[in-house]
């Protein structure tokens, strides 16, 4: 059972805070028990409008639960293979997609994904490209660019990098089909990608979170 999920999100007038934190204009008690007394008043008088005026309503953001299938297609990136040398590496974001396109030592084109698969570090934050291989800069894990497949899995710095790799599954890095389009590949570098992917991830993630409350079809888990 597939369900829409869309946010509550309160609205507190700002005229009801002023009240509330005693800053709002007007006449104050001068001294003593008076003092109190009108203060004790305004504040429970506050306290009263602060609830009255909270209101609640509806967001126009909606998500759903049901299972999003992949949609495929060449999305073009606006840059040129010409335009990247050998073991340059260019960062994009294709329909919501974190993609990291570059070349080779050799001077083969690829598209990997962005977010390396041990704990998220973007790659593009000081990847090497050696050979035909990608490594992370933080930990070092590396991977084969044209296959996505983990060579090593965070080797450094000494003891430190191994032990974060302990907590988290070794996995292969993702890659995406690229290619130069254009009369005789003159033109741009075009990615396939899924354009459903980010919708697919958010659909996931509210199944996860109604199926921990009971409230989904209790099939995420
Ligand atoms: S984040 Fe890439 S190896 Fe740790």
């Amino acid at each position: 059972m597939a369900m829409e999920v869309a946010f509550l999100a309160p609205s507190v007038s700002q005229p009801a805070v002023a009240q509330h934190m005693g800053t709002a204009p007007g006449p104050q008690p001068s001294s003593g028990f008076g003092m109190k007394l009108a203060a004790g008043v305004c504040s429970a008088a506050a306290a009263v409008g602060l609830a009255s005026s909270r209101k609640r309503s509806k967001t126009a953001a909606r998500y759903t639960t049901q299972t999003i299938l992949p949609s495929l297609a060449w999305i073009k990136t606006g840059v040129k293979a010409s335009e990247l040398q050998p073991t340059e590496l260019k960062a994009l974001t294709l329909a919501g997609n974190d993609v990291l396109i570059g070349k080779t030592e050799a001077g083969a084109l690829f598209c990997v994904g962005n977010l390396c698969p041990h704990i998220g570090t973007p790659m593009s934050e000081g990847a090497d490209v050696i050979g035909d291989v990608i490594v992370c800069p933080l930990h070092g894990s590396s991977f084969k660019v044209t296959t996505g497949e983990l060579i090593d899995w965070c080797v450094s710095p000494p003891i430190i990098g191994p032990l974060t790799g302990l907590i988290v599954d070794k996995k292969n890095l993702l890659i995406f089909e690229c290619r130069q389009g254009g009369f005789l590949g003159s033109g741009e570098v075009e990615v396939l990608v899924d354009t459903n992917a980010k919708k697919a991830y958010e659909a996931g993630y509210w199944k996860g979170l109604l199926d921990a409350q009971g409230k989904d079809d209790g099939t995420y888990y």
